[in-house]
């Protein structure tokens, strides 16, 4: 009933009554998955229940991340925390194109702050059910962004299971430029520097970093940043966050807003470039495949061509708090179909975007006949 109260809403409010659900931990429950697979994933020495994870802007200021690992996430990343507080951009800022399974927005990193973010992470951390990752970014006029990526890893680390570097907003100008070979020795160092400050407090220095990356690079950016993370000892990488690109088919009252595109549109360009960071870090980095994801085989197609893991947010927004259960009982039973006993059976086993995606739809529409 909540889910089609919040369809009526405007997406920025349906967004708030989402979170403050979540909060409460009043979202559904997935129910138990029969199957002898199991679907739990180790990823930088942690244990992750299973690939599907939340993906960073639903919950911003780490205030439902308890409620949200509730649906069936096996990991939530919250953020984008930014170091001093900021409004974001002027509302609306936020649209559903229903008929394309889509969202655009241009939210431009409305934070709470860093100090607001570890009170909440403070309270909530200890009663955590699955992997906590934070996710961090510079603020609008910040004359040092690189800068605010240190200090905020440095005040936030302690909480997190994994940071997440996200350079990749399209919504804050300049800050892709971060992903450029000249700049990211640069971040990645302030990175590992906020890691150390923040080691005081138990063994943080090591704990995994992750970089964002953006779907909208060429390959060449793309070895440029494999080879970056490898030297600066990062842990992995998060492809995609949501694309400037809008495919020509797009229509309706909001496919002209400016902003970042996310959904089903994304899905095939984020997997393309997903398989490309894949074969570029040759089993070297650890991989998160996010853009479009809305089911099971979705999810199975970005395992196929190299991910260790899964996340989604638009699906969420769009399909509500019974999807992350659905997607899990489906992969499940592709897993099972394909005699498979742990998704890293399947890891980079089809790295051509175009077959894994032909193989992950077709054995689903396979399970679905019989
Ligand atoms: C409304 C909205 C807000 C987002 N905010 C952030 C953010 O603050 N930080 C971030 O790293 N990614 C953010 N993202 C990107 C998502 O985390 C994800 O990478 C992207 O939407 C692709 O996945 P999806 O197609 O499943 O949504 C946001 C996405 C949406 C739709």
């Amino acid at each position: 009933m909540l889910t089609n109260l919040a369809r009526c809403l405007p997406a920025e409010a349906a967004h708030r009554v989402a979170v403050a659900t979540l909060h409460h931990n009043l979202g559904p429950r997935p129910a138990a998955l029969a199957t002898k697979a199991n679907l739990g994933v180790t990823l930088v020495g942690l244990e992750f229940a299973n690939p599907l994870g939340l993906a960073a802007g639903f919950d911003k200021n780490a205030a439902c991340f308890n409620g949200a690992m509730q649906l069936g996430f096996g990991h939530v990343e919250v953020g984008t925390i930014t170091p001093l507080p900021q409004p974001g951009n002027p509302k609306p800022r936020v649209f559903r194109l229903p008929k394309h399974h889509a969202v655009i927005n241009r939210y431009g990193f409305n934070s709470l702050g860093m100090d607001a973010a570890a009170r909440n992470l403070q309270k909530m951390v200890a009663a955590r059910p699955g992997i906590l990752g934070v996710n961090v970014g510079a603020n609008k006029t910040s004359q040092a962004p690189i800068d605010d990526y240190r200090r905020a890893v440095a005040h936030l680390a302690r909480y997190a299971d994994y940071i997440t570097l996200n350079i990749s907003s399209p919504n804050t100008p300049g800050l892709r430029n971060l992903q450029t070979k000249k700049h990211l020795a640069d971040l990645l160092a302030a990175g590992r520097a906020g890691l150390n400050e923040a080691a005081g407090d138990g063994d943080v220095s090591a704990k995994p970093i992750f970089l964002k990356i953006a779907p909208d690079l060429h390959h060449d950016d793309l070895v440029a940043i494999v080879e970056s993370c490898v030297e600066a000892g990062v842990s992995g990488i998060i492809a995609t966050n949501t694309t400037l690109a809008r495919p020509d088919h797009l229509d309706g009252v909001h496919a002209g807003e400016s902003g970042g595109l996310s959904g089903a549109p994304l899905f095939e360009a984020a997997t393309a470039i997903l398989a490309d960071v894949a074969r570029l870090s040759d089993r070297r980095l650890g991989l998160i495949g996010a853009g479009g994801v809305v089911n099971g085989w979705q999810a199975y197609a970005k395992i196929l061509v190299g991910a260790d893991l899964v996340q989604l947010y638009s699906g969420l927004a769009l399909e509500g708090p019974h999807l992350p259960g659905l997607i899990l009982h489906q992969l499940a039973a592709m897993m099972d179909a394909d005699g498979i006993s742990a998704p890293h059976q399947i890891k980079g086993q089809i790295p051509d975007p175009v077959k894994a995606i032909k193989y992950a739809k077709g054995l689903c529409e396979k399970i679905l006949e019989q």
